[in-house]
């Protein structure tokens, strides 16, 4: 079920100050959590090194320096919607001295703008969330991926099924993005469906869930000062009431962060 935030075309979801907020949170150029170690995790047991690496919904492309230094992917193509973070990711490739080894693309939703058996890893972080088909996205990560090519995810998962409750809602108005999710079941068959074999579904629940309880303490203590001198007294207490909610839906374990792996049969 997708519950999309109406705004101006022009504007994209992540604002300015929505960008300002999740870096002092989460780390510069991360929209979501965990930084480099979290990253790591995903990765674990697959050696990137001299890989060609998609990376959907790359964001400010933090992500896509990590994966190229220090887990050595020979290449790495980011692709996001919003042409400001597109732009930002490449400027942050640039600096990091990866242009050649990191290509940034803005994409539009629907089929991957990519050749069959393009890529040896399908990896994304904290976006396929946002993504309405499941199934469609995974046929086109499983068409992308060369024949025993791995996808490594990190999404996030709901629990439960049917209507979102009034909580839930409440977290998505606070957050002001789209938000398409799909439970752990759902998932599953949907990779399933696209074809993948050997899927694990890992749920990260519990380490966000303390984790956030910690944002939020810093972000209502500590770090309250530096929210209100960067973003503003209004919406520096509106993110903080934003992640009590995100706190409120992980304890009640409808929000479920979870690491996906799956594999393209064949060599
Ligand atoms: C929560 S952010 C995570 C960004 C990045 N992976 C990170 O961890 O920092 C989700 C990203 O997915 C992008 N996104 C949403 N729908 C997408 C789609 N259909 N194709 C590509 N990117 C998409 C958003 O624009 C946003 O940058």
């Amino acid at each position: 079920m997708s519950v999309k935030i109406d705004r101006p075309a022009e504007v994209g979801e992540y604002d300015e100050p929505l960008q300002a907020l999740l870096q002092l949170v989460w780390g510069d150029g991360f929209l979501s959590p965990g930084g480099p170690e979290e990253i790591a995790r995903i990765l674990e047991g697959t050696d990137l090194r001299g890989r060609r690496v998609l990376d959907i919904g790359c964001g400010l492309g933090a992500v896509d320096v990590q994966l190229v230094e220090p887990h050595g992917a020979a290449h790495v193509t980011g692709i996001d919607l919003e042409p400001d973070l597109v732009e930002k990711a490449r400027a942050r490739a640039r600096r990091a001295g990866f242009a050649e080894r990191i290509d940034t693309r803005q994409v539009t939703p629907g089929p991957l703008p990519f050749a069959d058996a393009r890529f040896d890893v399908v990896f994304s972080k904290d976006s396929i969330v946002q993504i309405p088909d499941k199934r469609a996205i995974f046929c086109e990560a499983h068409r992308v991926l060369r024949a025993g090519g791995e996808l490594l995810v990190s999404d996030w998962l709901r629990g439960g099924e049917g209507a979102y409750s009034p909580e839930m809602l409440e977290y998505f108005r606070l957050e002001g993005i789209t938000y398409n999710m799909a439970s752990a079941d759902e998932t599953r068959a949907a990779l399933a469906e696209a074809g993948f074999i050997d899927i694990s579904v890992h749920d990260r629940s519990d380490w966000y869930r303390e984790l956030a309880r910690q944002e939020l303490a810093a972000m209502s203590g500590p770090w309250l000062p530096t929210l209100i001198e960067t973003l503003g007294r209004e919406r520096a207490d509106h993110f903080v009431t934003n992640w009590r909610q995100l706190v409120l839906v992980l304890d009640r374990g409808e929000l479920r962060p979870t690491h996906l792996r799956a594999r393209k049969p064949g060599a």
